[in-house]
């Protein structure tokens, strides 16, 4: 199938290679030129695992192009994806969806035939009806049948995410659409997955109810873990026993510096906005932003508490950036509001992150970037643990401890066992786990 894709980030470039690989003839189109020619010169915009030989091997197969002009590629598709970005409007709270309209009017002005024109952006409840209205406002001819089909993928294992996904749910009105989707997606229900379709309303909230629900779960377990730490209980634990019922599930109890990253903040706030327009308030999920928002400032106390009441003058490591591991993404990451808190309290920061360093400068105060953990450490008065990389699992605390002025591991992630951390002579502060004061 011929199929544009509109938007070339995180989620376009991922399902638009994903669907190339699958056979289908895709051109990822972003109006971001420097995007585009990266790409056109194997240069990717992203940091995600296996993305560049996919994209590679794709373009060598002829079964994936790039383009900056809609009229390259738009008249002889049978699909155009939208997958642009849906920032949080940060006057009101609810999601941006200026550059989804812009992008549906200038479809209306380039479709030729019959055309499946399909939100994968995440669009609050409507945004299907008012795309329709858009293009047969701009373009009174245009045929075109208006679907939403929410992406679920993960960064960080988003190709696994997309080419083996949990599900896949389209939402349609118009039932032209149906076997057109069907096709699209053949491929990946030869594997198993299943495939629902449903109405456009329903579906689009599917993508909302779905985030904040895994955001109220992280929530959930960020409270326990708090009270895990006022009664001397031990939140992993907690998780493991409340989540071996697998009415509840182990996954998203894991106990952190709170929710960050391009999905659940933005989401979770525009459900709450959706909600409270209907006057049909979720209340549970407006406590869970207001909590997890609490969070993050609350881990730079911990910090502050941990290095003896003050961290003024003092240098505090900060090992991770992104909000999680294996992306560059810095979006709402945790890392900024902790690193701001810090430097508002007087630390000078010396930060380190495998892939985010690049995006960080964009987003953090001034702060000083270094090569690795080792050199981040030098001079430290606590080395904080943000973001659980897998380089930071297994660092060789002895290097570490040569290396800080103070040996004091904070550690908001919860990867090390406390034992062995004090063996290396670190006072260990972690979360929800309580006795961590140990000094060796
Ligand atoms: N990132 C994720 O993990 C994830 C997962 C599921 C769903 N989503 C949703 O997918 C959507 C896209 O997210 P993302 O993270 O890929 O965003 P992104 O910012 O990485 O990418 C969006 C791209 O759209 C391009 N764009 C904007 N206006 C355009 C226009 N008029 N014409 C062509 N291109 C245009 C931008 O240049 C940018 O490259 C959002 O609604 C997001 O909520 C994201």
């Amino acid at each position: 199938m011929k199929i544009t894709m509109i938007g070339s980030g995180y989620v376009g470039l991922v399902s638009g290679v994903c669907l190339a690989e699958y056979g289908h003839d895709i051109v990822c189109m972003d109006k971001d030129v420097a995007k585009i020619e990266g790409l056109r010169a194997g240069k990717m915009p992203i940091f995600e695992p296996g993305l560049e030989e996919m994209v590679r091997d794709n373009v060598k197969a002829g079964r994936l192009t790039f383009s900056t002009d809609m009229a390259d590629c738009v008249p002889d598709s049978e699909v155009v994806f939208i997958g642009v970005g849906t920032p949080t409007n940060k006057e009101t709270g609810h999601a941006d969806l200026k550059y989804v309209y812009a992008v549906a009017e200038e479809i209306a002005r380039h479709v030729k035939d019959f055309t499946v024109v399909v939100t994968k952006s995440t669009v609050p409840v409507g945004t299907g009806d008012e795309v329709e209205r858009i293009i047969a406002r701009t373009n009174p001819k245009a045929d075109v049948a208006v679907v939403s089909n929410p992406e679920f993928l993960r960064e960080g294992a988003a190709i696994k995410d997309f080419m083996i996904p949990n599900r896949i749910v389209v939402g349609l009105e118009d039932q032209r659409a149906r076997p057109v989707m069907t096709e699209v997606y053949r491929p990946l229900f030869i594997n198993q997955a299943p495939l629902m379709i449903t109405t456009r309303r329903t579906s689009e909230l599917i993508k909302y109810a779905a985030n904040a629900f895994l955001a109220m779960k992280i929530t959930y377990i960020n409270e326990m873990a708090d009270l895990c730490e006022a009664v001397g209980a031990n939140v992993q634990e907690v998780a493991r026993g409340i989540g071996l019922d697998n009415r509840i599930g182990t996954k998203f109890l894991h106990a952190g510096p709170g929710y960050g990253g391009s999905c659940f903040p933005k989401d979770t706030l525009a459900l709450v906005k959706t909600a409270q327009d209907y006057d049909a308030p979720t209340q549970l999920v407006e406590a869970t932003v207001a909590v997890n928002e609490a969070r993050k400032a609350k881990m730079a106390t911990k910090v502050i508490k941990a290095a003896g009441g003050s961290v003024a003058g003092k240098t505090i490591t900060v090992l991770g950036l992104t909000f999680k591991p294996e992306t560059d993404d810095m979006r709402d990451s945790p890392a900024i509001v902790i690193i701001e808190e810090l430097v508002k309290a007087g630390a000078t920061i010396r930060g380190y992150d495998p892939e985010g360093m690049e995006n960080a400068r964009a987003v953090l105060p001034p702060i000083t970037y270094c090569d690795g953990p080792y050199q981040a450490a030098e001079g430290a008065d606590a080395v904080v643990i943000v973001t659980e990389w897998n380089e930071f699992r297994a660092l060789d605390l002895k290097r570490i401890k040569v290396a800080v002025k103070t040996p004091l591991l904070v550690d908001l992630r919860n990867i090390y066992r406390r034992d062995e951390v004090a063996r290396h002579g670190f006072r260990y502060i972690c979360v929800g786990r309580p006795g961590e004061e140990i000094t060796a």
